[in-house]
């Protein structure tokens, strides 16, 4: 009998004395269970309108309309298919374009980013790398919201073309491949964009890894759907799966190019799905420690780069957190290691593609891709950094 009155009433210490309160009267605010359960896409809009309003000022309410609004899509052409040179050909019948291959134009044509009229465009011809005419994605015009069929095989199994948002060709184009590179993907699965670095056909060496096993099987997969198994099988191209910030140490000094497509907060995903959701309860501190782990990513991208290589930082995210703030503590780093980066100019790469993407004025470091209802790709933030000792 005794046990059983325990058991409805709790101890309450005050002031010395022991007092009883009966289970009516007691408040249970903290049970993770009565909390009010909201999607985790309506937090991370609560959390993107807190912090992006300020960020971004009046472009916000815009760019908040087309992360909700249906996203646009652009479609990588596969050149290891014997059928590429024909599915261009269709798509550019249906109207899409080749945002890179158009690229020469832009001078032509209407710039999305008014900054970008002010350019003196005969200056920057020099600036400009080349770029790879192997490579081509093809996007709907600005506008044109159609939709791209899912892409078909060839008569060896190979798919066609690799649908992607068009920006994350740009982390790529931002490398500036050249013939012989070695080439590290610190974070590579699924393998959009190491598919489209092999695309140019430039690299001798690629090493592709991403810690997660489950989606380095999903890399393998993509690069099986794509390419000729004989280029599988070559020693050319090898996949791991370690924690990228480990590879710093293994790889120290080895690539002429390196990718740093970290993970981040991926704010249209976060938004729109609640499937996988960064933002949901029960991923908070994973989220809260993005930042430290884009810092520990990047420092190992600089220490795998070899002295005069370069280092691309990209993400999906809108955050200067995660932007400009990671790559600027990354420098800092570096600096106190002894290593020397410098942050290299992009300017040549948004006037390139000005009439494709809508991007953000001026940063501190790096550009990003704002997603604009006209050309509603991104977010795609990057950041070029070049090693010198
Ligand atoms: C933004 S996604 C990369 C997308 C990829 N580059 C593409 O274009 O398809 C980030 C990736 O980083 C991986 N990742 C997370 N933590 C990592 C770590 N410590 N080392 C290496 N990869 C990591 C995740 O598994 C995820 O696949």
């Amino acid at each position: 009998m005794a046990a059983y009155i325990c058991t409805r009433f709790c101890i309450n210490k005050f002031k010395d004395s022991v007092r009883f309160i009966p289970r009516r009267y007691r408040v249970k605010s903290k049970w993770a269970q009565t909390r009010p359960k909201f999607p985790s896409t309506t937090i991370a809009l609560q959390n993107f309108d807190a912090t992006y309003s300020i960020q971004l000022g009046n472009l916000w309410p815009s760019v908040r309309v087309a992360m909700l609004s249906e996203q646009k899509y652009g479609a990588l052409i596969n050149n290891f298919s014997s059928t590429a040179s024909v599915i261009t050909s269709e798509l550019q019948a249906e109207g899409c374009i080749d945002f890179i291959g158009s690229h020469q134009h832009s001078k032509d044509s209407m710039p999305l980013h008014k900054d970008s009229a002010e350019v003196d465009v005969s200056k920057l011809a020099t600036q400009e790398p080349t770029i790879s005419p192997d490579i081509k994605c093809l996007v709907f015009p600005q506008g044109d919201i159609s939709r791209f069929k899912p892409s078909r095989q060839d008569s060896s199994g190979l798919l066609g073309y690799y649908l992607l948002d068009a920006a994350s060709v740009l982390p790529v184009l931002a490398l500036d491949l050249q013939l012989g590179h070695a080439v590290l993907d610190l974070c590579a699965a699924p393998g959009g964009k190491t598919l489209a670095l092999l695309q140019t056909h430039t690299v001798s060496f690629l090493l592709a890894n991403d810690s997660s096993g489950s989606r380095t099987a999903r890399l393998c997969k993509t690069l099986q759907s794509y390419m000729p198994r004989e280029n599988l099988e070559e020693n050319k191209i090898q996949i791991s799966s370690f924690d990228g910030c480990k590879l710093g140490q293994i790889e120290e000094k080895r690539f002429d190019r390196v990718l740093v497509d970290v993970p981040c907060t991926t704010d249209r995903h976060s938004v729109m799905v609640e499937d996988n959701n960064m933002f949901n309860r029960s991923r908070t501190k994973e989220r809260q420690r993005l930042p430290l782990l884009q810092i520990q990513l990047l420092m190992a991208g600089i220490h795998a780069a070899r002295p005069g290589g370069d280092i691309v930082y990209s993400t999906c995210s809108l955050s200067q957190l995660q932007n400009e703030c990671v790559v600027q503590q990354a420098i800092c780093q570096a600096q106190e290691m002894g290593i020397s980066v410098q942050v290299q100019d992009l300017g040549w790469l948004t006037r390139c593609f000005s009439n494709t993407f809508y991007f953000a004025p001026q940063l501190s470091v790096g550009e990003l891709v704002l997603p604009h209802l006209c050309a509603n790709f991104g977010p795609i933030y990057m950041c070029k950094l070049r090693r010198s000792n």
